[in-house]
């Protein structure tokens, strides 16, 4: 191997003439080569995220988890005009942090929604994946044989499916009857395997059925590494580290915050980074009514994301300054007043939206800079939230529209997102 220059940030390694590549490293980092079972050489530089370094694991003599390597050569220059090009290697590698939607004409509040579902895995979900796996990784908890498993109502299962089959891990989701047939059926596409429960538990519903049945595989079998999104400090730390401070950057006017509360790992991020950072940031759950969350009774919910059948262990209510509960009639309705925008947002989003405007209407005025958060996109609930035959079966007329949607005036004068003014 011969290293061509080593006083800069880049090196040009050649192996034997087995293979060669340039990578960008720190000076002084030390870059290791492997070689796979047939021969091939890779470069194993350093995770700079987080800072590991080492051989991808093997398993039945094939490299299944660990980064690709080596990294596609970088463009020898940049084109003269426009950003640089954003390759990645992983999915996970890539997600929106700046991507805001304006909800004035519709709500007629200056409320913003920052959209999470437009990565790989099409939901914020993405980013408890990630770092949930990059926090076992790290902490030694998983092997090339471990064979993830977790409880998710869709979101989660799809983002771990993803980034499991990324690093190379079985993963195994334990839904309820509640998740999309089209979410199952991308969990599979990725590899998973997926257990539903139909039948709740006596005491504590389809959640605690769920949590039986999974605590049941692990018993079983000692490869099984339960993530616990419902405990883990990385689901909230993902928020954090990374939602809290784009909103910040993006709305440094921002007087209220409103989140959804499933998991309360996006709240709890969110709402930590807010009180440190901004206190004069009031932070509103928004949950759906029938979860017993934030202490309301029980009673059947239809659209998987928000709300809970038991306390969730993340949440410390002394972070939150409010909380509005929607209707899952509300939901639907705001859906379709967004889809006939042209904004075609998961069931959540309908919630978190029409749950925002609520709340503004009685204790704000028209120009009161809010943000609240899209966790995923429509598509996913075409056969639900968007039919019209799923929801007069759960909500007859209570969950169409009952005035003929209104464009907006030609022309008419809408005033300048909070960042501009
Ligand atoms: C569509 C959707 N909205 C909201 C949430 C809630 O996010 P959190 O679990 O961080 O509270 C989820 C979680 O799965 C979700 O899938």
């Amino acid at each position: 191997m011969n290293r061509s220059d080593d006083s800069g940030t880049t090196v040009r390694i050649e192996l034997h003439g087995l293979d060669a590549a340039t990578v960008a490293v720190a000076p002084g980092t030390t870059v290791q080569v492997s070689y796979t079972d047939d021969g091939r050489a890779a470069l194993v530089a350093p995770d700079p995220r987080s800072g590991r370094s080492g051989p991808p694991p093997v398993r039945d003599g094939r490299r299944t988890a660990g980064p690709p390597a080596p990294a596609p050569p970088a463009p020898r220059s940049r084109p003269p005009h426009g950003p640089a090009p954003n390759v990645v290697s992983a999915p996970q590698q890539f997600n929106t942090h700046d991507l805001f939607v304006d909800l004035r004409p519709i709500v007629d509040q200056a409320l913003f929604c920052k959209v999470e579902g437009m990565n790989f895995a099409g939901s914020v979900k993405l980013k408890a994946a990630a770092a949930m796996v990059e926090a076992a990784e790290i902490a030694g908890q998983l092997n090339p044989w471990s064979i993830i498993v977790e409880s998710s109502s869709g979101n989660l299962g799809v983002a771990l499916a993803m980034v499991s089959a990324n690093r190379g891990y079985r993963f195994i989701c334990v839904t309820d009857d509640r998740c999309n047939p089209q979410t199952r059926r991308l969990m599979e596409t990725y590899g998973a395997e997926v257990h539903v429960i139909s039948t709740p538990h006596p005491e504590t519903g389809l959640l605690g059925a769920r949590l039986e049945h999974l605590k049941d595989l692990c018993d079983r079998n000692p490869d099984t590494v339960w993530l616990n999104q419902y405990e883990n400090p990385a689901n909230a730390g993902a928020h954090y580290a990374a939602t809290a401070p784009a909103i910040a950057r993006a709305f440094p006017g921002l007087e209220v915050l409103f989140v959804g509360a499933g998991t309360c790992g996006t709240l709890m991020g969110n709402a930590r980074w807010f009180k440190q950072h901004r206190p004069d940031v009031r932070v509103v759950a928004i949950d759906v009514e029938g979860s017993v969350s934030f202490g309301g009774p029980a009673s059947p919910r239809h659209i998987p994301g928000l709300g809970m059948g038991m306390t969730p262990p993340a949440l410390d209510r002394s972070l939150v300054d409010d909380v509005v509960v929607v209707p899952e009639t509300d939901t639907v309705r705001m859906c379709q007043r967004l889809a006939m925008r042209g904004f075609l947002f998961g069931g959540s989003t309908g919630t978190v939206v029409a749950g925002a405007a609520r709340w503004l209407a009685r204790h704000a005025t028209p120009t009161t800079p809010a943000v609240t958060l899209a966790p995923d996109q429509g598509e996913r609930y075409l056969d639900t939230v968007y039919s019209p035959a799923w929801r007069e079966e759960h909500y007859g007329s209570a969950g169409q529209l009952s005035r003929p949607h209104r464009l907006p005036d030609a022309g008419a004068a809408v005033p300048p997102p909070p960042s501009e003014e």
